[in-house]
C-alpha cells in the first residue's frame, strides 16, 4: 500500500539484510529498521516492531535466511527455528512459516541452504500478498451485497478491531483488504476503528493506514462498539485472526469476543478474514490455543506524542495496583457469520473450512487432529 503516495511493503530485502517498518513509533514517526541476524529478527517480533500474524510469519521466514547466511548447519537451523518460535505464542503463522522453511531447507546440503532460504522466504512474502488480495475480492463482494440493503448513496458502516491491515501482513491486510478493495471500487464506506487498548493498534496503526489510503474512518474507544451496533450504526464487523481452529473457533486480539457477542445480539454480521496459514488444522477447539500474557506495563501506562512533540509514556493507574494483560481472546465459531479465506467465504464449521481447503484439512487429519 502507499506511504505518502509511494508503494511500500512492511518487509523487504535490502542487500544482505532485511528491512522493516518499525511499528512501535507509528503513527507519530515513520522509521525503518535493518535486521542483519536471526537475533535481530527475533527481537523485532518479540518487541512488536513487526506484529500481526502474517507479518510475524514472514519475518520469521526471513529470520531463518539470516541465520543460514551465518551458519547453515543442521544444528543452526534447529536452534534458529527454536529461537524464533519462542518469540510469541499465539499466531499460528509463526509455526507455519518455520515448518514450511524447515521442510524446504532440511533436505538440502548446508552449502545450498542460504540461497534456498531467501527464495522460500520471498515466496512466503509474495504468497501472503496474493492471498490477502484474494480475500479482499471476496470481502468486496460481501460488502457490495450489504451496501445494496442500505439507502442509496449512504456509506456502508464497517467496524474493525485491532490492526488487520497491510501493516499486519506483507501487504493489503486481511480484514482491511476488502475495505481497500471497496474504497478503490468506489463503494462509499466508513470505518469505525476500535482503539484496541492496551497497545492501541487500532488508534495508532489502522487509523494511520486508512488515512494514508483516504478511507473515511472514525476512531472509537473499545467500549463504544456495542452502543453503535444497538443504534443501527454498524452494518458489518470484520476482523482478522491470529489462529482459527479447523472447526472455526477464532482467536484474535483481546476484545474481539465482546464485539462478536454484541454483533450477535444486534443481528450484525460478524466476519473473520483468515488466510489459510492462519488456520490451525490440528486443533478442534479454540480453548487449546495458547493466549499470550503480556507485560502489565502495557496496561498501567499509555504511550503517545506529548504536547512537546516527543514520544512519551505516561502512567494511568495508581502506583501499586496490579494489572493483567491477556493479549488475545477466543470467539466461538457459533458467533462467526463467515470466515473469508483466499478461496472464498466459508461457514465457521469444520465442513465449511474443509470444503474450501480439502487438501489442508486432509493432511491434518492424516497427521491426527487433536480433539
Ligand atoms: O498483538 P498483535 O498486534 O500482533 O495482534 C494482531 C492481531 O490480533 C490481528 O488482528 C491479527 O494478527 C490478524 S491480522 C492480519
Amino acid at each position: 500500500m502507499n506511504v505518502d503516495g509511494r508503494p511500500t511493503r512492511t518487509i523487504w530485502v535490502a542487500g544482505d539484510a532485511v528491512e522493516i517498518i518499525d511499528q512501535t513509533v507509528l503513527p507519530h514517526a515513520f522509521a525503518t529498521r535493518r535486521l542483519e541476524t536471526v537475533e535481530d529478527a527475533a527481537r523485532a517480533i518479540a518487541g512488536m516492531q513487526v506484529r500481526g500474524a502474517p507479518l510475524i510469519g514472514a519475518t520469521a521466514a526471513y529470520g531463518l535466511w539470516l541465520a543460514m547466511r551465518a551458519d547453515a548447519s543442521d544444528q543452526a537451523l534447529a536452534s534458529a527455528s527454536e529461537r524464533l518460535r519462542a518469540t510469541r505464542p499465539t499466531a499460528v503463522n509463526l509455526r507455519w512459516a518455520l515448518e514450511t522453511m524447515t521442510a524446504a531447507l532440511a533436505p538440502l546440503t548446508p552449502r545450498e541452504r542460504a540461497a534456498a532460504a531467501l527464495a522460500r522466504a520471498s515466496m512466503i512474502a509474495d504468497e501472503d500478498v496474493a492471498m490477502n488480495r484474494a480475500i479482499g475480492g471476496h470481502a468486496l463482494a460481501l460488502f457490495k451485497e450489504l451496501a445494496g440493503r442500505r439507502p442509496r448513496g449512504t456509506p456502508l458502516n464497517v467496524l474493525t478491531h485491532c490492526n488487520a491491515g497491510w501493516l499486519a501482513t506483507v501487504d493489503w491486510g486481511t480484514a482491511l483488504a476488502g475495505i481497500y478493495a471497496a474504497h478503490d471500487a468506489g463503494l462509499p464506506l466508513h470505518v469505525w476503528v476500535d482503539e484496541t487498548r492496551p497497545r492501541n493498534q487500532g488508534a495508532a496503526l489502522t487509523a494511520w493506514e486508512l488515512g494514508q489510503h483516504g478511507v473515511p474512518h472514525t476512531v472509537i474507544v473499545d467500549n463504544a462498539g456495542g452502543h453503535l451496533m444497538q443504534a443501527g450504526r454498524v452494518d458489518v464487523v470484520i476482523v482478522g485472526t491470529d489462529r482459527t481452529t479447523a472447526t472455526g473457533d477464532v482467536v484474535n486480539k483481546i476484545g474481539t469476543y465482546l464485539k462478536a457477542l454484541a454483533a450477535h445480539d444486534c443481528g450484525v454480521p460478524f466476519y473473520v478474514a483468515a488466510p489459510s496459514p492462519s488456520i490451525d488444522w490440528t486443533l478442534a477447539s479454540g480453548r487449546e490455543i495458547p493466549i499470550e500474557e503480556r507485560s502489565a506495563v502495557e496496561v498501567t501506562t499509555i504511550s503517545g506524542r506529548a504536547v512537546s512533540g516527543e514520544l512519551a509514556s505516561v502512567q494511568v493507574t495508581p502506583t501499586g495496583s496490579a494489572a493483567a494483560n491477556p493479549g488475545f481472546d477466543l470467539t466461538p465459531a457459533r458467533l462467526v457469520t463467515g470466515i473469508i479465506t483466499e478461496r472464498g467465504v466459508a461457514k465457521a464449521t469444520r465442513e465449511g473450512l474443509a470444503a474450501l481447503h480439502p487438501e489442508l484439512a486432509e493432511r491434518a487429519g492424516r497427521a491426527g487432529t487433536r480433539a
